[in-house]
């Protein structure tokens, strides 16, 4: 069984990437953006020039900034949205929803302080829709819809959606596997943000390449045993590449947001000053690093998340900071 409509909401680099992928599986893509520059600059010049310059976007992709239009009639919904915005966002669109219909996250991260995974937001806002889940992968945006080779994992708890959407999703450069563990997928994407931030923070400090290796294969130990604390698949992390793959490249990728901003920290920027380097775009490992805190509630210690969430805080300076990490 193919698609026959799919909707990606949201036309970040990221949303518009994947609408790109879609496009070649899929003959009737259409696209969300909150933005009407996008549309207008997408109708000029078939490009979005505002979030994915010079990639051109496929005749068979639509964009709109008209939610019911794009998600009408869609069996398979990608969010593209940022997951704080996302239970505000799926609330809004819920009425034009097809009922069944399956809906992916393609965001990386968890909700503030109440911790819900971005499928529990989202079955939460559409409770007519089918399985509701994420994809992940060692996917910076412009490599992939440049059509460098990457591969993804995509999270349904039901088997045939999983299967389907994989399918949906995989081209000649971009292969996905499905799996049903969506917890161990999706609390590895709200993870790895934060091991960035420390890999970031070695190449601030000037460490090397032993130190920042020590420091990603640790902060992936951690990720492993929070995520099982949540109930994430125990082989996962091992069977499924796309998990370490995407904490590896956001920590060695010079265009991780993430990544970048733990560098600037590791120079003795300030939080305001390092995310101010962003210019406006996320840094979601800052923003959800708290969570270490429930961690640590329950009972389990994470020193190179919980270290960092210390000098986020101005608890401690780089060289205890450092220290700490290390002798973890
Ligand atoms: P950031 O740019 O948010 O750090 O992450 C990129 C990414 O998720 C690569 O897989």
């Amino acid at each position: 069984a193919k698609f026959q409509k799919v909707a990606v909401l949201g036309a970040g680099a990221w949303g518009s990437s994947l609408a790109i992928i879609l496009s070649k599986n899929i003959q009737n893509v259409s696209v969300w953006a909150r933005e009407p520059e996008v549309v207008d600059s997408v109708k000029k010049s078939r490009t979005n020039s505002l979030f994915l310059p010079d990639i051109e976007i496929p005749e068979n992709v639509a964009f709109t900034n008209n939610p019911q239009e794009a998600i009408e009639n869609s069996e398979l919904l990608v969010w593209g949205v940022p997951i704080q915005y996302l239970d505000a966002t799926a609330k809004k669109f819920s009425p034009f929803v097809k009922d069944g219909a399956i809906m992916i996250n393609a965001g990386k991260g968890i909700e503030i302080g109440t911790w819900r995974r971005p499928s529990q937001v989202l079955k939460a806002c559409v409770a007519h829709s089918g399985a509701c889940g994420s994809i992940m992968g060692p996917n910076i945006a412009f490599e992939v819809a440049r059509g460098k080779y990457a591969e993804a994992v995509v999270a349904l708890e039901d088997r045939v959606s999983a299967e389907m959407s994989a399918e949906a999703f995989t081209t000649p450069t971009f292969n996905v596997r499905p799996t049903q563990d969506v917890v161990g997928v999706e609390v590895g994407a709200a993870l790895k943000n934060i091991v960035a931030l420390a890999a970031g923070f070695c190449d601030g400090m000037n460490l090397g390449a032993n130190t920042k290796a020590i420091i990603m294969a640790r902060g992936f130990q951690e990720i492993y045993r929070a995520s099982a604390s949540l109930g994430a698949w125990s082989d996962s992390f091992i069977k499924e590449s796309a998990i370490l793959g995407d904490v590896l490249t956001t920590c060695m990728s010079p265009d991780s947001r993430n990544r970048r901003t733990g560098e600037q920290l590791g120079k003795g920027a300030s939080v305001e000053a390092a995310l101010a380097a962003l210019n406006g775009r996320v840094c979601a490992g800052l923003e959800t690093i708290q969570i270490c805190r429930m961690f640590e509630k329950n009972g389990l210690k994470l020193p190179i998340m919980s270290t960092l969430c210390d000098l986020s805080e101005g608890k401690i300076d780089r060289a205890t900071c450092l220290k700490r990490m290390l002798c973890a």
